[in-house]
């Protein structure tokens, strides 16, 4: 074999080598692909939830309806007693409604600083095969209000849970500003927008909540 010959071959073995190389590595990184997305879908979810926390100041900038319309459609996205979905979800975006707002809810003063409010309320509207109204409409409203919230924080958006139901002049406050009817009964009034400073999530994960049964 001449020298020509003797180095063509050793090209070869080292291309063959090389391209052998890529294809188990590109192998590898397909079922890296599958394990590892699953494993970081569920990290990216609760670190999200691990980082939602109440907001209740809020930097001078706008939420955009795009933004209220994600929202929403995770709210909406909950889980309800008989797939009965008794919800209203009412928008608030103006300056003078949010003011008027805050003025008649002592515990939900920092409507004045945020951008728009969500007012998630029960529809009593909503009746079942005997005509009757969901009795679960504070747990499915309640359960959209958690959606609405972590999705607030994965947008990078901070928002609060301000109660009205079941406190009677909060629920006549609300209702009169609004000019809700008789079958639309607030949960509770969500300011949103971007937060002011760096709020910080509570860590309230405690052990001795939790009880492993046997028997
Ligand atoms: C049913 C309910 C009613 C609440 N009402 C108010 C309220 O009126 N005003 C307020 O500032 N926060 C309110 N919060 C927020 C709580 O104070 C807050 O979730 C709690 O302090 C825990 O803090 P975190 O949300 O940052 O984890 C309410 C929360 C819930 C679930």
């Amino acid at each position: 074999m001449n020298r020509y010959k003797i180095v063509s071959l050793v090209l070869a073995i080292a291309l063959l080598a090389s391209l052998t190389h890529l294809m188990v590595s590109q192998d590898e990184g397909h079922g890296c692909a599958k394990k590892c997305s699953a494993e970081s879908k569920s990290g990216v979810v609760l670190q999200n939830i691990l980082s939602r926390k109440s907001v209740r100041s809020f930097a001078d900038r706008p939420v955009s309806r795009e933004q209220i319309d994600t929202l929403l459609r995770a709210a909406m996205a909950a889980p309800t007693g008989r797939d009965m979905r008794p919800w209203k979800f009412v928008v608030v975006e103006g300056r003078a409604e949010m003011d008027s707002l805050a003025q008649r809810l002592p515990y939900a003063k920092m409507l004045t600083e945020a951008a728009a409010a969500i007012i998630v309320c029960g529809d009593m509207s909503v009746t079942d095969s005997h005509g009757k109204p969901s009795t679960n409409w504070t747990f499915d409203c309640s359960a959209a209000t958690e959606n609405l919230l972590l999705m607030a924080e994965a947008m990078g958006l901070g928002a609060v849970w301000t109660g009205v139901h079941p406190y009677e002049e909060r629920l006549v406050a609300v209702k009169s500003a609004l000019g809700l009817p008789e079958h639309i009964v607030p949960l509770n009034v969500i300011p949103i927008g971007y937060p002011k400073g760096e709020p910080h999530p509570k860590d309230k994960y405690d052990a001795s909540n939790i009880h492993y049964n046997r028997w």
